[in-house]
């Protein structure tokens, strides 16, 4: 069942690429992005003006990627909330909010509760689920399917792979009904997609220096996580999965912040890991990124960079580089996400955890 691997997770993750491939399948006709099962028409995505994202963990990561995307392709505003939070906040919503429920179980009760508020207060609601006929699909206006296939490790990994693919195809979907894209573009952001499962593929190819480093962390008393742009949610799952497997502190940060508190905590040895964006696709920010890499590493923070191939400037200030391949802004979190996985997991194994059945949790949450 575990196709030779020792636990479900490392399966999963190698069924990465399969989860985007198969989640993109059939959702473009050369045309049109297409929803499935869906009960929201044109007509209805047009009079939308604002996204709400509710979700837990993992998936409330996927939203939070997404945000980037969607605002970016549609000029709607995109809010992305914790379930947990979302209706005991008097959330403002209408019969033109879109409310975007991601669930890789479809039984999440925070995540349901805050689909029968919504319901409630007249919004249509869209379920972005990986299980049949699960529960909150059931209760939703409409549904849109990941097919990343079951997953068996309580950690999500390629469950939350399929969740920014289905969210971004929820963007363009928008994009075009508002008219803000035409098919062309269209054509172009979805051809984007398409290539990132060979990207995937390319990335699990260089994992062996993430392993080796994994067991050089076995020790490690906490490690932080940077980012900027997109990169700020692929720090955050980053730190879920360590804490979530590994049971060792992690925190993520946008990387902006860290001059407003978080670099008081950088010490002599603390690995910092930091997700680099494109020098050549945003100068910019990779400018910025870099004088943080400078700050933490004068303050002895070992660095653990995340970044493009190719990237000379960065090189010079890592401890250790990790180079993936060079994909478009919106679609580095699918490369950049597995390092992390493949981090967190190592060093759980090396502490000598169940990797697939981390403590004190359940696969899904079906209590509030
Ligand atoms: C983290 C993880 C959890 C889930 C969260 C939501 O690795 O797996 O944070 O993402 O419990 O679960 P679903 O997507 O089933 O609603």
């Amino acid at each position: 069942e575990k196709g030779g691997f020792e636990y479900f997770m490392d399966k999963e993750i190698q069924e990465q690429p399969d989860a985007i491939a198969n989640t993109l399948r059939g959702h473009f006709d050369g045309t049109s992005i297409l929803l499935d099962e869906q009960r929201l028409g044109d007509d209805e995505l047009r009079t939308i003006d604002k996204v709400v994202v509710v979700a837990c963990g993992s998936a409330y990561h996927s939203g939070l990627v997404a945000k980037y995307a969607i605002e970016h392709w549609t000029r709607l505003p995109v809010e992305v909330e914790l379930a947990s939070e979302f209706r005991y906040r008097d959330p403002v919503l209408t019969r033109d909010t879109l409310v975007v429920a991601v669930s890789q179980s479809g039984e999440t009760a925070d995540t349901l509760e805050a689909v029968r508020h919504a319901r409630e207060q007249k919004a249509r609601v869209l379920a972005v689920c990986n299980t049949n006929g699960s529960q909150i699909p059931r209760e939703s206006d409409a549904v849109l399917y990941t097919h990343a296939g079951p997953e068996i490790g309580v950690a999500s990994t390629k469950a939350f792979m399929a969740q920014v693919v289905a969210n971004y195809l929820v963007g363009l979907a928008l994009a075009q009904a508002r008219g803000v894209k035409y098919s062309d573009e269209v054509a172009r952001d979805f051809a984007d997609l398409s290539a990132m499962p060979a990207a995937v593929a390319e990335t699990l190819t260089r994992m062996d220096p993430v392993r080796a480093l994994g067991q050089e962390l076995v020790d490690a008393k906490a490690v932080l996580f940077l980012g900027r742009h997109v990169g700020f949610p692929v720090a955050l799952e980053g730190a879920l999965k360590l804490k979530e497997l590994a049971y060792m502190h992690a925190e993520g940060f946008a990387a902006g912040e860290l001059k407003h508190g978080p670099i008081a905590l950088i010490e002599e040895g603390l690995p910092v890991v930091v997700v680099t964006p494109s020098p050549k696709l945003r100068p910019l920010l990779h400018s910025k990124l870099l004088s943080n890499i400078r700050e933490i590493q004068a303050r002895g923070a070992r660095t653990i960079v995340i970044c493009e191939d190719g990237d000379d400037i960065v090189a010079p200030f890592a401890d250790t580089l990790i180079s993936l391949p060079s994909v478009p802004v919106l679609m580095q979190p699918l490369v950049a996400t597995v390092p992390l996985q493949i981090l967190a997991a190592e060093i759980a194994r090396a502490r000598g955890f169940d990797v697939d059945k981390p403590r004190n949790l359940a696969k899904s949450v079906t209590v509030e």
